[in-house]
């Protein structure tokens, strides 16, 4: 039954249709849950009131779809704007972004240049930018970019994903950078040639990039919510003296809250992945397909108002 919601929910992330029909009428359903709204002003009051929680945050502009030069250099301007605002309302905010998003299937340079532009703002205005990862098609071309970036700017960091079979690989490669990365598990459908299919095979590799990336010194978000990794994580940075600057806990908006409000109790930096913008619908529907069970409390939501 959940394999079916879940191919129902990301049928329904990629139909033109649906989204169409949500965006028109406005068919919000449970998404404000998992949304910050769709503009810049909403965005920061979504920021303002994590913050004052003692959650820190990045945000993230959701953009798909672009097929077009100027589509791309519009998403980039969209950042811009936003890295403004953080920087304007005094959040403690960072930004994330994907490279398609900035044109990277039109062609490398297009990204690279929507990329400098942003990074220029973001370094006078001192905000951190992390480029996600996207699907391994688009790792090396990612990673490619990232360093080449990270030559001239420090305020940049991306992602590494240990389902893929690289990834050990890729934390040794990255160390002469001193990178500030993001792990993850991953969460792309990939092919058994380039990720482990067994969850306890991407949990090991997970378990061993953290404390590789923690070990080599450098600066390390663990963003899951998997409260084993949770405790495998405060159990090395104890064993082996590593200080609280060095390292957070990053999970994504609406998923978690008790948890992210006990970790941010606790004394541990925790930074809540917030997404806004009009292009919702997609994320929206990746979330429940990833847990049908939040289903259950979107429904809730929508009956409770
Ligand atoms: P996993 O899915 O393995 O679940 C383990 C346990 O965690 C569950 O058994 C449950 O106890 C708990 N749990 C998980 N999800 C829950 C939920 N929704 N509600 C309640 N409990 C839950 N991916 C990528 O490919 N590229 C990227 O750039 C990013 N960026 C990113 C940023 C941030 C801040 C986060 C948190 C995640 C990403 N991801 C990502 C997604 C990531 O790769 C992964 O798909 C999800 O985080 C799910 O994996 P987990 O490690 O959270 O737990």
């Amino acid at each position: 039954m959940e394999q079916v919601l879940r191919n129902f929910f990301l049928f329904l992330s990629k139909n033109k249709f649906f989204t169409k029909l949500a965006r028109r009428y406005g068919l919000r359903f449970g998404a404000a849950r998992f949304v910050a709204g769709e503009t810049i002003p909403s965005a920061v009051e979504t920021i303002q009131k994590l913050n004052e929680q003692g959650l820190s945050v990045t945000i993230d502009h959701l953009g798909e779809f672009i097929d077009s030069e100027e589509e791309a250099k519009k998403a980039a301007d969209e950042c811009i704007e936003a890295v403004k605002a953080i920087a304007g309302h005094k959040l403690d905010s960072q930004l994330s972004l994907k490279l398609t998003s900035m044109g990277l299937d039109i062609s490398y340079d297009l990204a690279l240049d929507n990329m400098r532009r942003i990074l220029q703002v973001a370094e006078q205005k001192n905000v951190f930018i992390t480029i996600d990862m996207e699907d391994h098609e688009r790792c090396q071309t990612t990673l490619d970019l990232f360093k080449e970036l990270r030559k001239d700017y420090e305020n940049i960091g991306t992602v590494i994903q240990s389902y893929l079979y690289r990834a050990v690989e890729d934390i040794e490669d990255l160390d002469q950078y001193s990178p500030n990365l993001r792990l993850v598990k991953g969460a792309y459908k990939e092919s058994p040639k380039v990720a482990f299919p067994d969850k306890k095979d991407v949990d090991e590799n997970y378990k061993k990039i953290i404390k590789m990336h923690l070990l080599n010194g450098n600066y390390t978000a663990v963003a899951t919510h998997d409260d084993a990794m949770i405790e495998y994580t405060m159990n090395i940075v104890k064993e082996n003296d590593i200080p609280l600057e060095q390292f957070e806990f990053q999970m994504l908006y609406g998923i978690r809250v008790e948890r992210q409000e006990e970790l941010v109790k606790e004394g541990y930096k925790m930074r809540v992945y917030v997404p806004y913008g009009d292009d919702w619908y997609g994320y929206f529907m990746r979330r429940l397909a990833e847990r049908p069970a939040n289903v259950a409390f979107v429904l809730k939501g929508v009956v409770g108002k």
